[in-house]
């Protein structure tokens, strides 16, 4: 696997394979790399000829006193697990390359709207560092298809509209998220938990399967809401929301709606957990 930190001898890279007919996959990524990860590099290679996978930390996506000086920077690990994982190169461009003129100088990708909502609501202009860096990687790298996973389930249908409305001709894969035996959705935010909080961590996911329960015996919306919030605060979980929503447009559902998302985002200690079950 080959190493670069640089977009021009990337482009040269990727140029070269794009001349002999390749298709490209990229899995971004902000490192720190897990199983969930992994299942995105395995499926890439499932459907593409060489797979780039990127790590960068995006100071972009974070706001004001969250965790982007102590997210976890872990290269050469990863580098192993890209290596064993069979991915071709990895792409680690440092902060300079992505902005040279400084973030707040940085041209601005956002998707109106549903970037304000649920997490977006939370985390004002977050989408926003993501929509941006994303472009710029799908710029630097040029992929016939880009593969995210579906716990950042508001993400992906972010990033699927923008790659639409911009018309990017790059295929938006999800993958399924990867769980721990307990439930817990795979997070390399998952590590900032104590002993006592990972134990309570998997609550998450039960509340979750048995407010789907609740919705297919008919409980009213409303109702589940109000248990699922009630449950994740009784387990410790200061809850940022717990919602349901059409799987589709990611609002309110309507009659009209075939699938439905329950989306849950709670605090537990310190560390912002994001997780969703799509029914
Ligand atoms: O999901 C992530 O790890 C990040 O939001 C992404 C897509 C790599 C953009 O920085």
């Amino acid at each position: 696997m080959i190493t670069l930190h640089d977009v021009i001898v990337l482009r040269a890279r990727v140029a070269d394979w794009k001349s002999q007919g390749k298709r490209v996959a990229l899995v971004p990524t902000m490192g720190n790399l897990h199983s969930g990860h992994i299942s995105l590099v395995e499926r890439a290679k499932e459907l593409a000829d060489v797979v780039v996978s990127t790590i960068f930390v995006n100071p972009m996506q974070f706001g004001e006193g969250e965790d982007f000086d102590s997210y976890p920077r872990t290269l050469e690990d990863d580098q192993l697990k890209l290596e064993a994982a069979g991915n071709d190169l990895l792409f680690a461009p440092p902060v300079e390359a992505v902005y040279p003129n400084g973030k707040a100088q940085q041209t601005t990708v956002s998707v109106p709207g549903v970037s304000s909502i649920l997490c977006g609501a939370s985390r004002p202009r977050h989408f926003d560092g993501v929509t941006t860096v994303v472009t710029k990687l799908f710029n630097m790298v040029q992929p016939d298809v880009a593969l995210f996973g579906e716990k950042d389930y508001q993400q992906l249908y972010i990033i699927r509209r923008m790659t639409e409305e911009l018309s990017m001709p790059i295929d938006i894969i999800g993958c399924p998220t990867q769980r721990e035996s307990d439930g817990l959705a795979m997070s390399s935010r998952n590590g900032y938990l104590t002993t006592e909080e990972r134990h309570i961590a998997p609550r998450i996911y039960q509340i979750l399967t048995s407010s789907a329960e609740s919705i297919q015996s008919g409980m009213p919306f409303a109702d589940v809401q109000q248990q699922a919030l009630n449950a994740l605060g009784e387990a410790g979980f200061s809850p940022d929301y717990f919602e349901i929503r059409d799987a589709d447009t990611l609002l309110e559902p309507v009659e009209s709606s075939d699938a439905l998302v329950l989306l849950v985002a709670a605090r537990l200690g310190s560390t912002r957990l994001i997780d969703n079950l799509r029914i």
